[in-house]
């Protein structure tokens, strides 16, 4: 049911700080304030994580790396499921695949899962359907439990995703000895506070609605990102794609100078994503480059960084401040947004856009 929403996409945007707390709920234990992990992974045995998955899945699985291997210094590889399953790819039987799909069927993924499991690989996936192929195959199923979603772009299960690997960053940084228990409860107690985070974000909804009046009228855009920025850049222009039909691509702010700034003219808008962080500096400076170009710099930070920006932005969206460990959720509505409003504009049908299925299950 869409209920007063427009989109399936639209509600479930809305849906995510529901969706994210009974996520985050899932992984913790509000009263100790430690991480709760089930399935008897040994984290600290582990010697390396495979992630596979396409799409957005895949985006959710590369945040998964800057986050777990930042916290938890346990290696971390992400591969596409198409490239990863034809390529041959060197494996050890100690390492952890995770499959990672909002559907649990994609064909890809499950190939790729298969062919881990098939050189002694312990296995997890997770998953949205519980009932799902992946869900019945692995060895550890770790659901997001964000509830059905219907749009063909996925939105929800995205920011579940992430929610689900930023606690098992933390319990496998604790079970590795990298943080004290002190320290887990203090990064609890941050992703308890991110769901209100993440409705305080939906609210620059308006904001967004008029940035997305320039955007539609452009023909290329570019989103740009450091640190865990640089996967939300990547979903950005993904969603934007799908489902406005603008031609989007998603950067590392860094690859700025080495190709994507010969398409910066005054046509093409650049969305920035740089919260006042470690990084802030440097993405502040790749700004300042697109806009000596003539580029319409879309700028999406946090009040500390809106005072310390070069001025000259065409439009700034401020959004909630917060911890660097939850920006990753915090950040997300406003790329979510911003595609959704383009696609109304152009009248596009947003829950079944062109060419795509909600689930991919032949290769
Ligand atoms: O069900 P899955 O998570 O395995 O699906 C993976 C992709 O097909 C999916 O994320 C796709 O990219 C979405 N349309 C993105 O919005």
């Amino acid at each position: 049911e869409k209920g007063n929403y427009r989109h399936f996409m639209e509600k479930e945007i809305h849906d995510q700080p529901e969706g994210c707390q009974r996520t985050i709920a899932a992984y913790v234990d509000t009263l100790t304030g430690r991480t709760d992990i089930s399935g008897g992974i040994d984290f600290a045995g582990l010697s390396r994580i495979q992630i596979v998955a396409c799409g957005t899945s895949y985006i959710a699985g590369l945040m998964g790396k800057y986050l777990i291997e930042q916290f938890a210094d346990l290696p971390v590889d992400v591969e596409i499921a198409s490239e990863f399953r034809y390529r041959h790819p060197a494996l050890r039987p100690d390492g952890l695949v995770v499959a990672m799909s909002q559907s649990g069927e994609t064909a890809d993924t499950l190939a790729a899962l298969r062919y881990c499991q098939g050189k002694g690989m312990k296995s997890a996936a997770v998953v949205n359907a519980t009932e799902s192929t992946m869900a019945r195959e692995v060895d550890v199923v770790w659901p997001i439990h964000c509830g059905p979603e219907i749009g063909v772009a996925s939105t929800k299960a995205f920011t579940a995703q992430v929610a689900v690997l930023t606690a098992l960053a933390i319990a496998a940084a604790r079970a590795r000895g990298k943080i004290d228990a002190a320290e887990e409860q203090r990064m609890v107690r941050l992703l308890l506070e991110a769901p209100r985070l993440v409705a305080e974000s939906i609210k620059l909804e308006d904001a967004v609605r008029a940035v997305a009046q320039e955007v539609s009228k452009a023909r290329d855009v570019l989103y740009l990102g450091r640190g865990p920025m640089y996967p939300l850049a990547l979903e950005g222009a993904l969603k934007l794609k799908e489902i406005s039909y603008i031609h989007a691509e998603g950067y590392a702010a860094g690859e700025l100078k080495h190709g994507p700034i010969a398409l910066v003219d005054e046509q093409t808008p650049i969305v920035i994503l740089a919260p006042f962080d470690s990084y802030f500096e440097k993405s502040a400076s790749n700004m300042n480059e697109v806009m000596a170009r003539g580029g319409q710099v879309v700028f999406i930070t946090d009040a500390d960084g809106e005072r310390h920006a070069p001025s000259g932005a065409r439009v700034v969206v401020t959004a909630p401040r917060c911890d660097p460990l939850v920006a990753p959720l915090v950040y997300a509505p406003p790329i979510q947004l911003l595609a959704y409003h383009v696609a109304v504009l152009k009248g596009a049908d947003v829950d079944q856009p062109r060419n795509l299925a909600k689930s991919v299950t032949v290769e």
